[in-house]
């Protein structure tokens, strides 16, 4: 059993995910500091890894996430023990082969996929179903597969069942990316950090959680180097081991307290951040007119002043600016004075808080990858719903600056990224409750 807020879960049933909304009276200054949680971006993937690395990993910063349980019940599945204790998940893979995962599992996340690259490596072998996740338009894994089909693996498709199997892996082998995919980034470093050969990976994605990923491979004897950069080497281990890592913060959790801040004229010190990878996202709240201050580990931002309008937004992938955060400075938006524009370039399906940000009084219009917004002198509350993870932070997001009472339902897709949203923000002064 564990505590999530005042919530009580249990780790081998529960899924940490809770049905229902939040009810958040709007207009309250957020003022104090919040203590950013570990990234699930990052989660994922590490506890992916402790399949394959074998041994006993304890995995420290681990959010409470509907998506980390999911992560653990695959591994439970598997054959591994996992447990939790407060942030922390030790997770013992040792003397199972398991490589099969059901599609009620699968079905739960997008980021299932890279179990893919983890059982392969370990056992030879891996069976499981394409990926479930937020609905953000086609989300192919082509790339995955096309990948592991040029490192030798068999590959049969049979009605949304993925068989694969292992064979000879070539002794040198380039691989360049059509486009930078985390997931399949992921996969490959997953599926080569153990066994024979040298893999290059160019063009690969340079997000943080990929340098995370890889600094957990290392400290379990991988041996990854250029992470970080689109250029990766990953040269084949004989052995890998289970060690004790702490994941990293989590920017896009970060990055949606600033929004909340901008959004309420509040002021924050947002403590355990790693600044310098929310460089995009710090400039556009400075450019909004927010005081923002990166100092060590912590970052303060003030929103003191009247919110302006801000140059075209474009999302890329990292260094650019983040896809996930763009719903929740969409919500900012809405009311800083001017027109803003927003060109959403990685999923085709990510203006889903817009239709119900109109709901609430914006004025945003949609043309295909382009979203326009003329800022409003208010926004009013209203009964929105969260229709996938980010839209679900974005309206929460515009309902603590609205005026009047939100209802935000569809809570379990929050669930997915947010540790206890309601607690953290409640504790800086929203009026904020699940029901
Ligand atoms: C990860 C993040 C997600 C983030 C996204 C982009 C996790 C758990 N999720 O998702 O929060 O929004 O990166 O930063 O880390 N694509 C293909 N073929 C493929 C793979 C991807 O066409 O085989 C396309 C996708 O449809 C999408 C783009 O590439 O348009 C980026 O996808 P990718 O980087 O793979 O994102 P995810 O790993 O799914």
């Amino acid at each position: 059993m564990m505590k999530i807020g005042d919530r009580t879960v249990n780790l081998a049933e529960g899924d940490g995910s809770f049905a229902g909304g939040l009810v958040i009276e709007g207009g309250r200054r957020l003022e104090g500091e919040i203590k950013v949680q570990g990234a699930k971006n990052s989660s994922l993937p590490v506890l992916a890894a402790a399949y394959l690395c074998g041994g006993e990993s304890v995995i420290h910063n681990c959010p409470a996430l509907s998506d980390c349980y999911a992560a653990c019940r695959i591994l439970s599945s598997l054959g591994c023990r996992c447990k939790r204790e407060g942030s922390t998940v030790i997770v013992d893979s040792g003397g199972t082969e398991g490589f099969s995962v059901s599609e009620s599992l699968m079905s739960k996340m997008r980021s299932s996929i890279v179990f893919l690259g983890a059982i392969l490596g370990r056992t030879g072998r891996c069976r499981l179903s394409f990926p479930g996740g937020c609905e953000l338009g086609p989300r192919p894994i082509d790339l995955h597969l096309d990948a592991l089909r040029r490192l030798g693996v068999r590959i049969i498709e049979d009605h949304g069942v993925l068989d694969c199997t292992s064979g000879e892996r070539p002794f040198h082998i380039d691989i360049t990316l059509s486009l930078p995919s985390v997931g399949a980034t992921e996969n490959i470093m997953l599926y080569c950090a153990l066994g024979e050969g040298e893999t290059v990976i160019y063009n690969a994605a340079r997000e943080p959680e990929i340098a995370d990923l890889a600094e957990y491979l290392n400290r379990c004897g991988a041996c990854i180097r250029g992470h970080s950069s689109s250029t990766i080497v990953i040269n084949g281990v004989k052995s890998l081991h289970g060690c004790s890592f702490g994941v990293m913060p989590d920017r896009i959790a970060a990055a949606t307290y600033m929004g909340a801040c901008a959004a309420t004229g509040g002021e924050l010190v947002l403590s355990g951040v790693s600044s310098k990878d929310m460089y995009s996202c710090m400039s556009v709240f400075s450019e909004m007119g927010c005081g923002v201050y990166p100092y060590l580990d912590k970052l303060y931002i003030s929103a003191k002043k009247p919110l302006r309008s801000v140059r075209t937004i474009r999302t890329t992938p990292y260094p650019g600016f983040p896809t996930d955060c763009q719903p929740i400075v969409m919500a900012v938006l809405c009311r800083a004075s001017g027109t803003s524009m927003i060109v959403e370039n990685i999923f085709e399906n990510r203006f889903m808080a817009a239709p119900e940000l109109l709901k609430m009084g914006a004025d945003i219009k949609l043309e295909g990858r382009v979203a326009v917004i003329e800022g409003v002198r208010q926004l009013l509350g209203a009964r929105v719903r969260a229709k996938d993870l980010r839209a679900g932070a974005a309206l929460t997001v515009a309902a603590l600056g609205a005026q009047g009472t939100s209802v935000v339902s569809n809570l379990h897709f929050i669930d997915r990224g947010y540790e206890s949203i309601e607690t953290v923000l409640s504790s800086v002064g929203a009026s904020i409750k699940r029901v």
